[in-house]
């Protein structure tokens, strides 16, 4: 497991942008803590490392995922974010009766907010990242 104090939201944001400049297709990043943790800060971080279009990414909550796949110049990425907030489902049935797991083999890249709604249909290549504090200072885990 590796560990990360922030004590920034840039500094998180960086984190995520490290992510995804090594993020693949068919990467999923599975993110907890609690409200106003960073989670989607470190998804924005995440979407830039990627090339994407970073300003755009909010929190998805209403509409459980969102699709990103804008790149800076205006083009269209190979590689998708699909960005997750599962925080509104009661739980894995609410996913697959959804179709939601489709995303998982749509060859983009997964970031699941409170993902541990869905904890047993997480693929095995999961990255799993934790992210807790307070103030200003948050300590980000992430396991691999
Ligand atoms: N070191 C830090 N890293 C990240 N965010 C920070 C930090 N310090 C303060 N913040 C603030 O914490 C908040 C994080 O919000 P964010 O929307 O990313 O949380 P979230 O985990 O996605 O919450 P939710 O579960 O409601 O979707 C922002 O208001 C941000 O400015
Ligand atoms: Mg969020």
């Amino acid at each position: 497991m590796e560990v990360f104090i922030t004590t920034t939201t840039l500094q998180t944001e960086k984190i995520g942008e490290d992510l995804g400049k090594t993020a693949k297709p068919g990467d999923v990043y599975a993110l907890d803590g609690d409200l106003g943790a960073g989670k989607t800060v470190l998804t924005r971080g995440i979407a830039r490392g990627m090339g994407l279009n970073e300003e755009d990414v909010c929190s998805p909550t209403f509409t459980i995922v969102n699709e990103y796949d804008e790149l800076k110049d205006g083009t269209v990425s190979k590689v998708p974010l699909f960005h997750f907030d599962t925080y509104r489902l009661e739980g894995s049935d609410d996913f697959l009766d959804s179709g939601l797991d489709e995303y998982f083999v749509r060859g983009g890249v997964c970031v699941i907010e409170w993902s541990s709604v869905i904890d047993d249909l997480l693929p095995d290549n999961t990255v799993r990242i934790r992210i807790t504090g307070s103030g200003d200072q948050r300590r980000i885990e992430v396991s691999r």
